[in-house]
């Protein structure tokens, strides 16, 4: 049996947070979009940065690619207090795990034990939404994530929406923003047809090659198995640089 990382009174405190994030419903998209953004800066080569906590620095929630993400920050502070003893690098990844749960998306298996970081990560290392999937691809890859990572883990922008002046981009990319389902992509799919909703560059290029509109056609037929491997990139993600056993 792998042996755990953490003791029983750390997971009793898992527990309690999990269900004190619970009563942030309204919260989960930005929550969501918090757990991403802490752990989307890892890089597989030299180990650095990932999901560690750093994006409670101020100097590193000050980057731009992060803006508006200082209200989540804040949301799991009233969180943290309580609970002390997690790390914020826990916090924000237990966040994204139980915002995609709470608005009917699939169960993602949650393992604790990450720790937290003190250093900035250098700015630059998330995704700029007005390129294409070469940019995708560099981004991803050097995560360590694949084609199919991509793809799905772009389904999380079933949640929510974009806000002018965090982004300069605006609205919501489906119908209902707080429910988890495949909308995301049936909506991408129907392209000009589909109105009135956002589709930023890095969403529509997942149509624009094979290896990644495969999936994007499974995804948009097939809801379960969309929620299969969604819950398991959202893993990986969550996961970056963090060996549980
Ligand atoms: C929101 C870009 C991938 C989750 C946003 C916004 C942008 C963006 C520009 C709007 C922010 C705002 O104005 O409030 C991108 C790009 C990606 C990407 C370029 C590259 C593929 C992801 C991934 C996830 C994610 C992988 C999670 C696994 C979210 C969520 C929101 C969001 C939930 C809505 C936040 C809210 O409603 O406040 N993203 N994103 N995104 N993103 Fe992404």
């Amino acid at each position: 049996m792998a042996e755990l990382v953490v003791d029983a009174v750390y997971l009793k405190e898992i527990d309690k947070a999990r269900r004190a994030l619970i009563a942030t419903k309204n919260c989960a998209p930005i929550m969501l979009r918090l757990a991403w953004h802490d752990a989307g800066t890892y890089d597989a080569k030299s180990k650095t940065a990932g999901p560690n906590g750093s994006i409670r620095n101020e100097e590193e929630y000050s980057h731009g690619a992060i803006s508006g993400l200082k209200i989540a920050i804040d949301l799991c502070e009233d969180v943290k207090a309580k609970h002390p003893k997690i790390t914020y690098a826990d916090l924000y990844q237990l966040a994204g795990v139980i915002a995609v749960e709470i608005t009917g998306g699939p169960d993602i298996s949650f393992v604790p034990g990450r720790k937290d970081s003190n250093a900035c990560t250098n700015e630059g290392r998330l995704p700029d939404a007005n390129q294409g999937f070469k940019h995708l691809k560099d981004v991803f890859y050097r995560m360590g994530l694949s084609d199919k990572d991509i793809v799905a883990l772009s389904g999380a922008h079933t949640l929510g929406r974009a806000h002018l002046e965090r982004s300069g981009f605006d609205g919501p990319w489906t119908r209902d923003p707080l429910k988890f389902d495949n909308s995301y992509f049936v909506e991408l799919l129907k392209g000009e047809e589909s109105e009135g909703l956002l589709k930023l560059s890095t969403d529509e290029t997942l149509l624009d090659v094979p290896e990644f509109r495969r999936y994007g056609e499974l995804y948009a037929k097939d809801e379960d198995v969309l929620f299969r491997d969604y819950a398991e990139s959202h893993k990986k993600l969550s996961e970056l640089g963090f060996s549980p056993t």
